[in-house]
């Protein structure tokens, strides 16, 4: 299933469901490996980097249960030392496997990571994570294939402060103080709604963790930890997919399980490039009101900022809106990779280095093409596309799916590391395509 052909044009409608957010879930899993008794999580995608997670954890002595409702049953009470090879084959599938060293190191007393994955759109360095686990008393050789750590005085409380609210290195540090001996004060923290969902998930866990104002987290490490039972976050980022191929393919989609509060700044912004969407019990209907489409100034921010997930497919909706439109990622370096293949289908969109959004950000006086100005409405045609990654390849299906004529598009396996049964979902809300080879 690695190139579909997609005749485009047609409005998608109908109705899709949400599981849990890829963004937690995966941590959450991580989490099991703290307590002495078993967890169980609801809602549970059947996406690629959860199937990474269950390896890696199985590996680690995790036995896990997953059904077909969405249901996993984690039981860490066989963890074990995992083989440095068997690891190592995982090296480049995920970034999650980082945040397995503070659960590990609890432990087991040492923990060896392999080499990252995840998208590339930019670095993505560890150095945060690296720092954090150091705080702690962690002791980090690199080595050829990968990281090993050990914690030869135990872990203990610190005082970190991030030099960038990142959502990872916030991960690291709740994953690793819980547990530690004494008092931890996290300062900078991101507070992302997936973060305060792990936080839940800690608590009722047995751990203590308070979250003050201006991006201050503390935490009274505890001895031990329990399983849990707990229904992961809803999907805002499929949530905000879905509702960009929505709008720009003048469709109208329910998205079942969509909530509000998660997504009020996704919502305005939705709203003032000229999409409706109607909020119900159980879900949101985000449809198109038959209007041309209005130019907007983005800038890609850390909660509760306009999230860099949400920045890519709704470029594809801006390529229809009548006007320059503006987007100033401040997240990510690189995140405009996939604009090329808009641009080969007939979008004007240029990249530029400036900060063009009005706050400069950190990318401002380096080389990075973070800037990007879209001049619309342009027809999009069919082309040969390749998807670069998660999102960005969301957006290529998005513009294939809204343009006239034929696309092939190819690599579209990577979608499914974050979006669940996602060609189903598509032929379900009416989308013509056929698998190519
Ligand atoms: N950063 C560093 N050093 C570090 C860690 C991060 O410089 O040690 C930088 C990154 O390079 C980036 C910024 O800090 O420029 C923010 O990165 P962050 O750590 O917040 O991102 P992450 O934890 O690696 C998660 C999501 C991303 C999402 C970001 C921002 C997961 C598995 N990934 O990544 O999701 O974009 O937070 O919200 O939770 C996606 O779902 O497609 C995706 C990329």
């Amino acid at each position: 299933m690695s190139k579909i052909v997609v005749n485009g044009g047609k409005p998608l409608t109908g109705r899709v469901d949400l599981k849990g957010a890829k963004n937690l879930v995966t941590k959450a899993m991580v989490a099991a490996l703290l307590a002495d008794t078993p967890s169980v999580l609801k809602d549970v995608p059947k996406i690629s980097d959860v199937e990474v997670v269950s390896r890696l954890l199985e590996l680690h002595g995790v036995t896990i249960d997953f059904d077909d409702a969405g249901v996993m049953k984690l039981d860490p009470r066989g963890v074990k030392q995992a083989r440095m090879v068997d690891i190592d084959a995982h090296a480049g599938s995920s970034r999650i496997p980082i945040l397995f060293c503070g659960p590990l190191l609890h432990q087991l007393g040492e923990a060896f990571i392999p080499d990252l994955g995840g998208c590339h759109i930019g670095d993505r360095p560890i150095d945060f994570h690296l720092d954090v686990l150091r705080h702690f008393g962690a002791v980090i050789e690199k080595q050829a294939q990968g990281t090993r750590m050990s914690a030869p005085n135990g872990l203990h409380g610190a005082k970190v402060e991030l030099p960038y609210p990142s959502v990872g290195a916030t991960e690291q540090v709740l994953l690793t103080s819980v547990r530690a001996k004494g008092i931890t004060e996290l300062s900078g923290a991101a507070i992302e709604p997936e973060i305060m969902d792990l936080i839940a998930i800690l608590q009722k866990m047995g751990a203590i963790i308070s979250v003050d104002t201006d991006r201050v987290i503390r935490i009274e490490g505890v001895e031990t930890l329990t399983g849990y039972t707990h229904r992961a976050l809803f999907d805002r980022n499929e949530a905000a997919s879905w509702a960009a191929a929505a709008l720009t393919t003048g469709g109208n989609i329910f998205v079942g399980g969509a909530k509000q509060l998660e997504m009020t700044t996704f919502l305005n912004v939705f709203r003032k490039v000229g999409g409706a969407f109607d909020i119900e019990d159980d879900g949101i209907r985000f449809y198109q009101k038959g209007e041309d489409l209005h130019p907007v100034v983005i800038e890609t921010d850390v909660h509760p900022g306009f999230m860099t997930d949400w920045q890519q497919p709704l470029v594809v909706a801006l390529t229809q809106a009548r006007g320059l439109s503006i987007v100033h990622e401040t997240v990510y370096e690189n995140r405009f990779g996939f604009t090329e293949a808009l641009v080969k289908m007939g979008a004007q969109i240029q990249i530029y280095r400036e900060c063009l959004g009005g706050n400069p950000c950190r990318f401002g006086q380096r080389n990075f093409y973070h800037s990007a100005v879209i001049s619309g409405p342009t027809p999009l045609t069919g082309a040969d596309i390749e998807v670069p990654d998660l999102r960005g390849g969301f957006s290529h299906m998005v513009a294939a799916l809204s343009a006239t004529g034929v696309s092939n598009v190819g690599n579209v396996q990577l979608i499914s590391r974050g979006y669940e049964h996602f060609l189903d979902k598509l032929g379900n809300l009416g989308a013509d395509f056929s698998y190519s080879e």
